[in-house]
């Protein structure tokens, strides 16, 4: 079969391919080997079939059927991966922002009765054709950044039937656009009012009557392990009881003080351990140990940005022992209203001590591995989905530069060219 669509010329051609077998990438792997001047990416249908250099191009592939896309003077490179979402809620908490501003902490306000507390009232008096409306707008804004894979969590029903519908809203996107949704169940958010005082019940509550009805709907489980919310003893008996029920694993843990939950989940072995702010670099050496660097600890740079909290977790120490680590905004209405993947990726740099490619990295194969998507998306390879992005820049370098600026040019999802 000929090729269906060509990116041709590409400027600088970013595959992330040619990674260790079985690993995120890390370190070392990153060499600018991976990077082809003057490339061509080939695709038949929705799945890419050669990558490489202009000069080895088979052009007896290339027919008066196929596509060109002519990338001379950008940089090409796959759909980003945005690995940590709460896309779905109802409302907003532009009225917590001034509270935020005369110095009020998160869980402060969340402990007064608002926070994520405000989203659920506003989720539960929402219709699902409202949550299915917003969810598909913010999809919208997402593939407008380059976002061609997006996890989605619930977690602002905390009761059975607004949690079920969340997920269930989150696939229905997935279906009614190109952006692929991966769902994760994060029943698990905070303790709902109903249940005030009784974590464990409320737990119990969940994987006894909440969680058999997801099997095979959504594929993580996740658990905010904070003060405020859920203990690591509470969240280990969860977790363990969730891949007991077949689901793999993620977590909320060390964002505002440092629990040991991310050590906790790692052994249990989760897929990625989210936010890490307050983890140490000596746990973060244990856990790359513990898991053959198979989990990906996902840093969400806007958080801290957004709640005045001017503490980072240390992604340069995260990295250098080990650690494989992927970059997420977080998107929610709580802690960060922002879909900018791009800005994350620069502040990743700027406050985390990442270099430029293994940002790139972070936001592209890593966070498919977060979301076990590895084998589909997150690099240009041979047998992966068409995915790819075509770059306002010239040179990698210049993407986390231009801070908080949206370089993408064009969308190519499953081989084909998405409208602006
Ligand atoms: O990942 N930390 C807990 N959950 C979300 C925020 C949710 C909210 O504030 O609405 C987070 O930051
Ligand atoms: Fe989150």
């Amino acid at each position: 079969m000929a090729y269906t669509l060509l990116v041709r010329h590409c400027g600088q051609l970013l595959t992330l391919a040619g990674g260790p077998a079985g690993r995120p990438l890390v370190g070392s792997h990153l060499s600018s080997w991976r990077i082809i001047p003057d490339g061509y990416v080939a695709c038949e249908e929705g799945r890419i079939v050669a990558v490489g250099p202009m000069h080895e191009l088979d052009l007896s592939q290339v027919t008066a059927g196929t596509a060109i896309i002519d990338a001379r003077g950008h940089v090409v490179m796959p759909g980003l991966v945005e690995c940590h979402t709460h896309l779905v809620f109802g409302g907003n908490r532009a009225h917590e922002f001034q509270r935020k501003l005369e110095g009020e902490a998160y869980l402060d306000i969340l402990a007064s009765g608002g926070g994520i507390l405000s989203t659920v009232r506003a989720t539960r008096a929402a219709s699902e054709g409202e949550l299915l409306d917003n969810a598909m707008h913010h999809l919208a804004g997402f593939r407008r950044y380059g976002v061609t894979t997006v996890e989605a969590k619930s977690g602002y029903g905390l009761d059975r039937e607004t949690e079920l519908a969340l997920v269930r809203v989150a696939g229905t996107a997935g279906h009614r656009q190109e952006v692929r949704v991966v769902r994760t169940f994060l029943g698990a958010h905070v303790v709902p009012p109903e249940y005030k005082g009784r974590p464990t019940d409320y737990l119990n509550f969940l994987a006894t009557d909440v969680l058999p009805a997801l099997r095979g709907v959504a594929e993580f489980v996740d658990i905010f392990c904070e003060e405020g919310a859920f203990s690591t003893e509470d969240a280990r008996a969860y977790l363990a009881e969730a891949q007991a029920q077949g689901f793999r694993l993620k977590i909320h843990a060390e964002q505002l003080h440092d629990l040991g939950g991310c050590e906790m989940a790692a052994a249990l072995g989760a897929t990625s351990i989210d936010h890490c702010d307050y983890l140490t670099p000596e746990a973060a050496a244990r856990i790359a140990q513990l898991t053959a660097g198979q989990t990906v600890a996902v840093l969400l740079p806007l958080v801290p940005l957004f709640l005045r909290q001017e503490k980072y977790a240390p992604g340069r120490q995260f990295i250098d022992a080990g650690l494989p680590v992927a970059i997420s905004t977080d998107f929610n209405p709580g802690s960060c209203p922002s879909k900018n993947l791009w800005l994350a990726l620069s502040m990743a740099c700027l406050k985390m001590g990442l270099t430029p490619l293994e940002a790139l990295a972070a936001v592209t194969l890593n966070a498919a591995w977060a979301i076990g998507q590895e084998r589909e998306c997150g690099s240009l390879e041979p047998g992966k989905r068409a995915d790819i992005l075509l770059l306002s820049v010239p040179t990698y370098e210049e993407i986390p530069y231009w801070l908080g600026e949206n370089p993408v040019q064009e969308v190519i999802i499953n081989g084909v060219r998405m409208e602006r």
